[in-house]
This record gives structure tokens, C-alpha cells and sequence, in this order.
């Protein structure tokens, strides 16, 4: 089939987004690292890795267009000053990964581009998913630290 450019330009956002993503759970777990937490270090060490894998499957769906994948220059990420701070960045990102995905689902679908759509509606699933977990982990903080 043709490739549609706005198809390849979703598949360049989304790309960057992901990079930007693995960077900022990247810089977070560093960050609790060096606090001595260690227990959230590896959790958002996870998080880094489910968004490098995200960046994986749209690389090959680029390569599989024939486009080299690219990020081209990210945005600095927002790693916050505390706890608190880093998960409500973390929700600002994912929100707008929901966002983007639920955008670039609907016109890939218009398209019929069967294959994209169903990557975007992977993507759009785990990063729902990826907020829901943010948002219980923000209320039971809310209940243990009374913040
Ligand atoms: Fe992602
Ligand atoms: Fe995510």
C-alpha cells in the first residue's frame, strides 16, 4: 500500500515521544537511585524499558515502510524534585501519549492502514494501562503519607 505522510509523521511523533519517555523514567530512576530508594529506582527503571520497547515497535514499523526511524531532538525531560513531582510529570507524559495514540489510531483506521492501526491500538492499551498504574500509585501515597 502508499504510504500516507501524515501516517509517517504520526510513526516520527510517536518515535520521539517514546525516546522522550524512556529518557524521563531513565533520569527518574537515576535520580531515586541516588536518594538511596531503591525500590522506586526499579520501578521506573521498568517503566524505561516498556517505553524503549514501544520505540522498538515503531521502529520496525518504520523500517518497514522504509523510513529510517529518527526522535530527532527531544524535549529536556521533567523528572520533578520529589516523589510527588516525578509521578505528576509522569502522568503529564502518558496523558499526552494517550492522547496522540488515540488520534493517530482514529486516522490510520480512516486510512485503512491495518497494520499502524493495530500498532497504535497496542500503544494506546499500555499507555492507558501506564496511567492507571501512575494514578493508583499517586492515591496510596496519598493514603500512607497523608499528603
Ligand atoms: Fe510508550
Ligand atoms: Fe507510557
Amino acid at each position: 500500500m502508499r504510504l500516507h505522510p501524515r501516517i509517517a509523521g504520526f510513526l516520527g511523533q510517536a518515535l520521539s515521544h517514546e525516546f522522550l519517555a524512556v529518557q524521563q523514567y531513565l533520569v527518574q530512576s537515576r535520580l531515586c537511585r541516588l536518594w538511596g530508594w531503591q525500590d522506586w529506582a526499579e520501578s521506573f527503571a521498568r517503566e524505561s524499558r516498556e517505553e524503549l520497547e514501544h520505540a522498538g515497535l515503531l521502529s520496525d514499523q518504520l523500517l518497514r515502510m522504509g523510513i529510517a526511524p529518527s526522535a530527532g531532538a527531544l524535549r529536556p525531560s521533567r523528572p520533578g524534585r520529589d516523589l510527588r513531582e516525578m509521578l505528576d510529570q509522569d502522568v503529564a507524559i502518558e496523558w499526552s501519549a494517550v492522547e496522540l495514540y488515540a488520534e493517530a489510531l482514529d486516522f490510520s483506521q480512516r486510512m485503512r492502514d491495518e497494520r499502524t492501526a493495530s500498532l497504535f491500538a497496542q500503544l494506546l492499551e499500555d499507555e492507558k494501562g501506564h496511567l492507571v498504574h501512575l494514578q493508583e500509585t499517586i492515591s496510596s501515597l496519598g493514603t500512607h503519607h497523608g499528603h
